[in-house]
């Protein structure tokens, strides 16, 4: 005989349960797209509603209407202009707007500007957003290896916020406290986000993404003939590759075969893409942010004093390509491809 408590417990454990299978699930249609040879289960599995939720979230701002030339240049005009120099003056005025709505929209343009003084090299945020113009530039310029004809503008990673919402700062001593191994720098041996919800080694952007710790641990024959990658080298691998998934919105699949995870081979050129980024993304962390460090404020730094920096996050927020592959930096070729 089951009791009258047993019974109702029963009964809410299976609406439990249905709400759970109910609200985590995608539904059907799913749709597929193959990413390498048939047969090797190399594909992309989207459901309707979950693309929907990524459009709505990649959204691009209007682009500023063209300007009228003012046949003078930037420099000419104004007194401190070093990186926009030749562009002309009123396009100039044009590409501060823009960065006003990309960057600081709330703020407006006395973010980045001492009150009747524009030529004024204060606040930092002036210092800190020249030096994201050069970045920015270089990128569209030099890495088009990766970020192709598409580019990328400042709204690609700040997105109408002074701070982009998905940075990385050094281990914090609490983040190493949670680890019972004996706190790991790593991080490891605790869930976290940053590693997709695994306990992988949690910050696998120190070593791989500003360092350039070797990430290729498989051996080339059945037994290695040198001392190899060690367990926990791999780890650290498996970690960024989590990150690289979760940034992306993809599985190992879309740039793996997963039965040769190291075969170039057999993967497209998705991959080589992802080769790419990763060096792209150490360019931008030691020559753009970390020299910026004492430029900004305390408050702005990590516990370990360090500056906030770049991941494949920043930039993708959840889509294999970052704003579903729409160009915004068309629209401002003069300013930031010149
Ligand atoms: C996100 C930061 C940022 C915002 C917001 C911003 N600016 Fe600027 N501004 C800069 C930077 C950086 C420079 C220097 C560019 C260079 O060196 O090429 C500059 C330079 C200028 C100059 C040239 C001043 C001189 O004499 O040297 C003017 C004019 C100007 N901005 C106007 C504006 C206006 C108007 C707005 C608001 C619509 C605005 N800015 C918003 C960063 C910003
Ligand atoms: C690849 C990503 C990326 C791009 C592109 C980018 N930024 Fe940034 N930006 C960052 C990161 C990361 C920080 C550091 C966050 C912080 O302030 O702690 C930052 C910080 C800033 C800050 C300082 C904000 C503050 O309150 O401390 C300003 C201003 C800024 N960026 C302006 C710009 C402008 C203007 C552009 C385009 C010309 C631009 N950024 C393009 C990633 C980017
Ligand atoms: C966006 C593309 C991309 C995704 C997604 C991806 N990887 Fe990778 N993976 C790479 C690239 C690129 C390399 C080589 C990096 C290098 O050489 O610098 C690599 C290397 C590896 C290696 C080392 C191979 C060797 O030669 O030793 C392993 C193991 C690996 N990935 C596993 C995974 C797993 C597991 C997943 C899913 C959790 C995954 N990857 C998701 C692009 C990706
Ligand atoms: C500065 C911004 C930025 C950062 C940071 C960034 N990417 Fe990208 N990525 C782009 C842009 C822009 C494209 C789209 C290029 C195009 O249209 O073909 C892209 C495309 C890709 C693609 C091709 C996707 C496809 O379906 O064709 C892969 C793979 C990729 N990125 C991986 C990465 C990885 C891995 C990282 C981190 C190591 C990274 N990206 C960091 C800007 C960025």
């Amino acid at each position: 005989m089951i009791g009258f408590g047993t019974r109702i417990a029963i009964v809410v454990g299976v609406l439990l349960g249905v709400a759970v299978v109910f609200t985590t699930f995608g539904f059907p249609p799913v749709n597929s797209t193959q990413n390498g040879p048939r047969g090797t289960g190399m594909a992309q599995l989207g459901y309707p509603g979950a693309l929907d939720r990524l459009k709505a979230a990649n959204v691009l701002p209007e682009a500023q209407p063209a300007s009228e030339p003012s046949g003078e240049k930037s420099s000419a005009v104004y007194e401190n202009v070093q990186v926009l120099k030749d562009l002309d003056s009123n396009e100039f005025l044009r590409v501060m707007q823009a960065m006003t709505e990309w960057v600081a929209p709330q703020e407006g343009c006395a973010y980045c500007h001492e009150d009747g003084n524009l030529a004024s090299d204060k606040p930092y945020q002036k210092i800190v957003a020249r030096r994201m113009l050069q970045m920015t530039i270089d990128l569209n310029k030099n890495w088009s290896a990766h970020v192709a004809e598409t580019g990328v503008t400042c709204y690609t990673c700040h997105r109408g916020n002074p701070v982009p919402a998905e940075i990385w700062f050094m281990p914090s001593p609490q983040s190493k406290m949670a680890t019972y191994a004996g706190g790991r720098p790593d991080g490891q041996n605790a869930p976290s986000s940053s590693v997709g919800l695994t306990s992988l080694p949690a910050n696998p952007f120190a070593s791989y993404l500003l360092g350039n710790t070797p990430i290729r641990v498989q051996p080339d024959s059945a037994l290695p003939k040198g001392p190899g990658a060690s367990i926990q080298a791999t780890e650290g691998t498996y970690g960024l590759m989590m990150h690289m998934s979760d940034a992306l919105g993809v599985n190992c699949t879309a740039c793996h075969n997963t039965q040769a995870l190291k075969s170039w081979e057999q993967n497209g050129t998705i991959r080589a893409k992802a080769w790419h980024g990763i060096r792209m993304v150490r360019e931008l962390n030691k020559d753009y942010l970390v020299p910026l460090t004492s430029t900004f404020p305390a408050s702005r730094l990590g516990h370990e004093g360090d500056v906030a920096k770049i991941n494949c996050a920043t930039c993708h927020q959840g889509a294999n390509k970052p704003l579903l592959g729409q160009s915004m930096v068309r629209d401002y070729l003069a300013s930031l491809r010149p």
